[in-house]
């Protein structure tokens, strides 16, 4: 949507003109899928879709939101910002309010139109996005000092506590904090992060959604957090350790006869994940893509059978783009079960890439997968109207 029809948007819904625009970003993940809510690092970079938030200032304990493509206003009364946990739409933003509110930011009324170009279910972060655009809305209207980073973490602590979404970290770190042209190298057990130049020479980063229905997604991620923390608790019995994270390769293949099933399996993927984030951020910064193509698909692979967060469709999306001359590697980002890939395209053979991939998808899936026009942004961008 063009700025024009959003502020018109904004101003047929309340009545007046929009003042600010706060946005915060969507995101993909290099590498590093699964790690962060075990003390590992991932790799993820800020798109330009991106969570658009225009607004206004009306003082008063009312928070009026509307959103593009849905009709009608949500309420949320500062004073009761406990009791928005059953909204369909809304429920993010005041998980955001509540939490802000708790930790001493007062809440002002304002006025807020939502235009999120991060598709809905896509694994692209698009609750990171509206969360964290939303914390920037009500500290800038509170008109305190925040940091980024805090921001983040309210945003998290609303996915968590409010929406009930055991997420971890890297969503919300890389909506508030991502840089144009780079991807940020966070250590999720510290927060300590490197920012890293996304530069892939010939190459580009092809983002393709599959489409999938989204199906009780947040359930069965739930369920993968579960599963790793008993891993954990085994494991502590043989190794000093506080996170799955610390385990190194070697190491795991002395206790991994401790787990069974599973465990083992989800385990061993997060331990070798970790690993592999080491050696992408090391080979993309010594310009080596053919081997950077390569752990993507490694960790791909590992998604599909050790962690089982695929499925039919990203398999065959993520495994066409395999077999194109003009692809590096691919494998799904985010939580999975549905949502995107990221493929390693040659930049001349873009337009065939999505073609064909394209064409070959709709035959065996029998709809559609969508590929974006993406670019690496910044993370929060603030800007008066
Ligand atoms: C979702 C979560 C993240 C992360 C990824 C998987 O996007 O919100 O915290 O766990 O899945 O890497």
């Amino acid at each position: 949507m063009e700025r024009q029809e959003a502020m018109q948007a904004f101003e047929s819904v309340f009545g007046a003109r929009a003042e600010d625009l706060f946005t915060a970003a969507g995101r993909i993940n290099v590498i590093g899928e699964h790690v962060d809510y075990c003390g590992g690092k991932v790799f993820p970079a800020a798109l330009n879709l991106r969570c658009n938030v225009y607004a206004r200032k009306t003082g008063g304990k009312t928070v009026r939101m509307a959103f593009r493509g849905i009709d009608g206003i949500v309420c949320l009364d500062t004073e009761k910002l406990d009791s928005y946990r059953g909204l369909k739409i809304g429920n993010y933003q005041a998980g955001v309010a509540y939490f802000l509110q708790q930790n001493g930011v007062e809440i002002v009324g304002c006025d807020l139109y939502y235009d999120c170009t991060v598709p809905f279910g896509s694994g692209l972060s698009s609750s990171a996005a509206i969360e964290v655009a939303t914390a920037v809305a009500f500290s800038e209207y509170a008109g305190v000092e925040y940091d980024k980073v805090e921001l983040a973490l309210i945003s998290q602590r609303a996915e968590n506590e409010y929406a009930g979404v055991n997420c971890g970290i890297m969503d919300q770190f890389a909506s508030a904090m991502g840089k144009k042209d780079h991807a940020v190298l966070l250590d999720c057990l510290t927060l300590a992060y490197e920012y890293v130049p996304l530069q892939l020479g010939a190459y580009c980063l092809v983002v393709a959604n599959c489409n999938k229905p989204h199906n009780l997604v947040e359930s069965k991620y739930n369920v993968r957090r579960q599963e790793v923390e008993t891993a954990l608790k085994t494991l502590q019995k043989a190794l000093n350790v506080q996170c799955l994270a610390e385990i190194t390769p070697k190491q795991f293949n002395d206790v991994k006869y401790l787990l069974s099933g599973v465990v083992a399996k989800r385990a061993e993927h997060v331990i070798m994940e970790c690993d592999r984030v080491n050696q992408a951020v090391a080979a993309l910064k010594a310009g080596d893509l053919m081997e950077l193509g390569r752990l993507l698909n490694e960790s791909h692979y590992s998604l599909r059978d050790l962690y089982e967060v695929t499925g039919k469709e990203l398999d065959t999306l993520s495994a066409l783009a395999r077999k194109e001359s003009d692809c590096l590697g691919s494998r799904m980002i985010g939580a999975g079960f549905g949502g995107c890939t990221i493929s390693i395209v040659k930049k001349t053979g873009v337009d065939g890439f999505i073609r064909r991939v394209g064409k070959a998808y709709h035959e065996t899936i029998g709809y559609r997968a969508s590929f974006y026009e993406t670019s690496i942004e910044d993370g929060i961008t603030v800007e008066k109207l």
